[in-house]
């Protein structure tokens, strides 16, 4: 298949331009892709100032969880500023790297399997560093490179002041109350997100995100998103109370804390921040979407992201029939069950903190 999948949509700092390059990269992961971009933003863009001041270099990982995908990003980003050391400064080669996510992360996990692996100890000193990463959790002006992924959808809360009865998220397509009630926390959020790293980033210091995104138009008809899975799921949820097995005023007072937002609105939230320059901007045309083959694969990927969430709100042991309901659905939708409908979308941006 040498369909295109990663459309670059390069953004030409301070010139505004935008442009779609083709790439041939069908099969590879969203780090594969990420590896060559980060190595070659570190090359060109982290500042002589930013590393030639410094006798160590601060590095943190923002929902990093425990760690599996994490480890070789903070491996590609260490080895590229190290890289880029050589060749301007000598013998500045100590890092630390923060591991950030939620206190009630799996800390051990990630330190039990990243003290096996030979970047411990070897390429930097690893530090845990539990919080909400909406707050500043480090020091002012001492992060040199932040690195976030696969998290920034997550909302802090989800919106509570409007009333979606009937629906537990926005719905994909449709511009509404609800939806622009979504936006206006996901654009709360990503701010919070943006000032608290403004504050710990140095002058010129370094930012990777990778965010799934959505397109701004994509015909509900056809195609579909991440979102609609989502919905599918709430769904099932609505079904189920209809029917009696779940409590309807649970469900009514309960809406899912996720967003996906379109490149667009990332970049009006960020351009809106201030406190960065828009390095690279691009849409990655989502290349794990075709890892997820069947019914019960997906059934099982959302089970493992969604199971907590929802069992939390309406009990453990209504996710069995939850899950079997979502499988039958999914089977039963000509556009959702085909996988090369999936209109979802990686968005990778590099921000560099400005100067101040
Ligand atoms: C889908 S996982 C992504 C893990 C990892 N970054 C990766 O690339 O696989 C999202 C992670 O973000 C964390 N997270 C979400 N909101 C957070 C917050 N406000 N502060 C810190 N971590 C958060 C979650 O706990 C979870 O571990």
């Amino acid at each position: 298949m040498d369909s295109p999948t990663l459309k670059q949509y390069a953004m030409n700092s301070g010139e505004g331009q935008h442009s779609y390059v083709k790439n041939s990269s069908y099969q590879r992961g969203v780090v594969d892709v990420a590896k060559s971009i980060i190595e070659e933003e570190i090359a060109k863009k982290l500042d002589k100032q930013v590393v030639s001041c410094m006798n160590s270099f601060c590095i943190a990982d923002y929902g990093c969880s425990t760690g599996h995908n994490s480890f070789p990003v903070m491996k590609i980003i260490t080895q590229a500023i190290t890289k880029k050391i050589s060749t301007e400064a000598d013998s500045k080669n100590e890092f630390f790297v923060f591991f950030n996510d939620n206190v009630t992360n799996d800390f051990n996990t990630l330190f039990r399997s990243l003290s096996v692996l030979p970047e411990y100890n070897s390429y930097y000193n690893a530090v845990g560093l539990p919080g909400d990463f909406h707050n500043r959790l480090l020091p002012k002006s001492s992060l040199h490179f932040a690195y976030c992924a696969w998290s920034l959808h997550w909302l802090k809360e989800a919106p509570t002041t409007i009333s979606n009865k009937g629906a537990l998220l926005y719905s994909g397509n449709r511009k509404d109350q609800v939806y622009d009630a979504y936006l206006y926390q996901f654009s709360k959020d990503l701010g919070s997100f943006l000032d608290a790293r403004a504050h710990e980033l140095v002058n010129g210091g370094l930012m990777t995100l990778i965010i799934p995104t959505v397109p701004s138009f994509w015909d509900p008809q056809k195609e579909y998103t991440l979102t609609c899975d989502v919905n599918l799921v709430g769904s099932c949820i609505i079904d189920m109370a209809k029917k009696g097995i779940i409590d309807e005023a649970k469900v009514d007072a309960f809406n899912l804390p996720f967003y996906l937002a379109t490149p667009e609105e990332l970049k009006t939230i960020i351009d809106n921040n201030n406190n960065y320059s828009i390095e690279r901007l691009e849409i990655l045309n989502n290349p794990g979407m075709h890892t997820l083959p069947s019914v019960s694969a997906r059934a099982a990927f959302f089970r493992a992201v969604m199971e907590k969430l929802i069992a939390d709100q309406f009990g453990s042991e209504i996710i069995d029939e939850l899950f079997d309901r979502y499988m039958k659905k999914l089977a039963a939708s000509l556009i959702l069950v085909n996988s090369d409908n999936n209109k979802t979308t990686i968005t990778l941006i590099v921000l560099k903190r400005k100067v101040t």
